[in-house]
């Protein structure tokens, strides 16, 4: 089995991968060694920067008994010119127990799924989807409303481009969240044009999830001021008061401070769950490598 896709789970496994998720949260938090998967070899391929998702799989294959391994990309035969197909059939020869993946083309985790033999996890695909980053914010949620059903969940900003908000609109629905999508009209996708504002979306949401954008797609419009951006179309105190009492934030990161979110926000302890997504991807992580592996 693989994990590419939110679609390509059952719910059935969707529903395990949360509760799993949060057993190993609470195991986690106590620091209670677990070796389920010890001596299986998880190899990590990162063709993009990421801070968190390559140390949460990494940790959560170590806090599993497994052994995580990073090929450095920049340093290998990639920049030698050496093609992702025999990359893949490179790695799958050494025999790993799992391969995670991120690339900046769309489906490339599928087309590696067809060239190994085990299991591939996709770790974020171009602007396609990061499926495991949807499902540690939803343990996020989970985490702290006890329940996703019936919730109102904002996602705001870069939706043209941004995987999480790919990932996370298909699974919060199926998990009964209402799911609004929101943000500058040269970053919506064209079928979505005709949606709310995003003080229109986020009007009575209780998850506020924003989104990271990136300056030089909006030097055009805004002049390449970034305080403007915030002012307009980002999560400033006076904007997140039109939210339901007590909603939360989100960010999957990386942040940019004063350009989608204000720092009191971002540094709220009460209302930012930033932190937690990052606690809970770990957790995860954890019960990914528990289904695909064990
Ligand atoms: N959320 C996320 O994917 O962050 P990284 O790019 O740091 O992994």
């Amino acid at each position: 089995m693989d994990l590419l896709s939110i679609d390509s789970l059952s719910d059935e496994q969707i529903a395990t991968l949360l509760e799993r998720g949060e057993h190993w949260f609470e195991e986690n938090r106590a620091r209670r060694p677990a070796e389920p998967l010890k001596g299986r070899l998880v190899l990590n391929l990162f063709y993009e920067h990421s801070t968190r998702t390559a140390m949460s799989f990494a940790a959560a294959a170590h806090r599993l008994g497994a052994s995580p391994l990073f090929l450095p990309v920049e340093q290998s035969s990639v920049k030698k010119g050496e093609t992702f197909e025999d990359t893949a059939r490179t790695l799958g020869a050494m025999r790993p127990d799992c391969l995670v993946l991120r690339h900046r083309e769309n489906g490339a985790p599928a087309r590696m799924a067809g060239m190994v033999e085990c299991p591939v996890i996709n770790a974020g695909d171009g602007t396609n989807e990061h499926p495991t980053q949807a499902l540690l914010d939803a343990l996020a949620i989970r985490l702290r409303f006890r329940r996703i059903e019936g919730l109102k969940v904002a996602i705001l900003g870069d939706i043209r481009h941004s995987r999480v908000a790919h990932s996370n609109a298909l699974l919060l629905p199926r998990l009964g969240a209402t799911v609004r999508l929101a943000g500058p009209a040269m970053l919506m996708p064209d079928e979505l044009l005709a949606t709310p504002s995003v003080d229109e979306a986020i009007e009575g949401a209780d998850v506020v999830m924003m989104l990271r954008v990136q300056r030089e797609r909006l030097a055009e419009e805004l002049g390449d001021a970034p305080g403007e951006y915030l002012e307009r179309y980002g999560l400033t105190p006076e904007r997140l008061a039109r939210a339901a009492p007590g909603a939360v934030v989100m960010h999957p990161g990386p942040m940019n401070r004063g350009v989608e979110i204000a720092d009191e926000i971002a540094d709220d302890p009460e209302r930012s769950l930033i932190l937690l997504q990052v606690e809970a991807g770990v957790a995860l992580r954890m019960a990914c490598l528990e289904l695909l592996l064990a």
